[in-house]
């Protein structure tokens, strides 16, 4: 961790401030190269949704990661970084049929995730190739809300309804050529990705024309020393090995893709906030900062784990408090931890912020969204301005 780097940034720039390092991001993704050597035609798809600052997207490009687009924004978004049309694949969900429309007609390639928008697309495109996300029928992942792939949720093909697909395929009804599943984030049991790595094989068996598989993200970085992660050799073996069998049976190959956004960017994003005030009560020492669940998120809707560095005091005597911002609701961002002793006006860095973090922010309690930083060849540059009151009103008419 670069604490001078990183207090420079604060103190030079202000705060709350979100910081990205960059050389973070690549070497995450050489670590992916390595564990998939063996692998003989894969993608790395980045999930725009955890970061889509145009800076760091336009770098993730330069290392030749394609992207993975939740909405018909995020596909125009990554085209206006300089994404070639083939290196985007837009999964939606739930959205309207003109949004494919729209994702078709710009040339990306699109996971279907229900029967009825394949029937509006056979409809449309009587022809052509599609792609598809099934709901594998696990349950993975973090938390509840971040385990996506179990038979009770809204993502994907029900698994009851594979088999119609199949046989409309064998009947050329439709021409399936790519599967996909998500089963959540966080997955640290490498049984459950295997469990997902078999299903989805075993299913492409089935589609005459397959030519790809989608993986989807979901690979578990540590959030504190000695916290669970994903072993990704395993994962890469696991998909090695079913890759095998899958050859073996139909004398065809895959291309195989990931799309991975925790894994490429949590680790290189820090969430600096100072502190206001150090208010005491009988049982606790709450540390208000100048920031709130409204420019980080996780903590409150995921309970997630962010380790908090002083970075104004960062080696002294360890002191318990929990860490509260200035929102009008409960939004805690760390409680009851150990943390070199805080003192009114320190720096304090929240880490593994550079995933879901400024995308997740909002204007809550009419605040202004924070200005984003990166750390790029040894100089701090800014990627995003802070927003100003005139941001906040610029939509909105006054019709008195
Ligand atoms: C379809 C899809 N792919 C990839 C991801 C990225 O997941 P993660 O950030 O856990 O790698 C998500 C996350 O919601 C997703 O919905």
């Amino acid at each position: 961790m670069k604490i001078k780097e990183l207090k420079k940034a604060a103190v030079n720039f202000g705060t709350p401030i979100y910081v990205y390092d960059l050389s973070i991001i690549e070497s995450q993704y050489r670590k992916l190269q390595n564990a998939f050597k063996n692998l003989d035609n894969y993608k790395i798809h980045f999930a725009a949704k955890s970061l889509s600052n145009i800076s760091v997207l336009k770098f993730i490009k330069n290392l030749e990661i394609g992207l993975d687009a939740v909405s018909i924004e995020e596909v125009k978004i990554g085209i206006k970084c300089g994404f070639k049309k083939h290196e985007i694949l837009f999964t939606p969900n739930g959205v309207n049929f003109s949004e494919i429309k729209e994702a078709k007609s710009l040339g990306v390639k699109i996971n279907l995730d229900s029967l009825e928008s394949i029937k509006d697309f056979s409809e449309n495109y009587p022809n052509d190739p599609i792609s598809i996300r099934i709901n594998p029928g696990i349950y993975a992942g973090g938390n509840e809300k971040i385990s996506v792939g179990h038979s009770n949720s809204k993502f994907g093909i029900p698994e009851e309804f594979i088999s119609d697909l199949i046989k409309m395929d064998k009947e050329n009804r439709i021409n399936v050529t790519g599967l996909h599943i998500h089963t959540g984030s966080d997955i640290t049991k490498n049984n459950e990705f295997e469990k997902g790595i078999k299903k989805i094989f075993s299913t492409a068996t089935k589609f005459k024309n397959i030519e790809s598989i989608d993986l989807g993200g979901g690979i578990k970085i540590p959030y504190f020393s000695g916290d669970t992660e994903t072993n990704l050799n395993d994962y890469a073996k696991a998909v090695e090995e079913e890759h095998n069998k899958f050859k073996n049976n139909t004398g065809k190959k895959l291309k195989i893709i990931f799309e991975p956004g925790k894994f490429l960017v949590s680790d290189s994003g820090y969430f600096i906030t100072s502190v206001n005030y150090i208010k005491k009560s009988q049982n606790n020492n709450f540390i208000q900062v100048n920031s709130g669940f409204n420019h980080f998120l996780r903590p409150t809707l995921y309970n997630s784990y962010h380790e908090v560095i002083n970075l104004s005091n960062p080696n002294d005597q360890k002191e318990e408090c929990t860490i509260v911002g200035y929102i009008c609701e409960k939004d805690t961002l760390a409680e009851k931890r150990m943390i070199s002793k805080i003192s009114k006006g320190d720096l304090l860095c929240f880490k593994n912020a550079g995933a879901y973090g400024y995308n997740m922010s909002s204007n809550y309690n009419s605040r202004l969204r924070p200005a984003e930083l990166c750390i790029h060849d040894n100089s701090i540059k800014k990627i995003r301005e802070k927003e100003n009151l005139e941001d906040l009103l610029k939509n909105q008419i006054d019709i008195f």
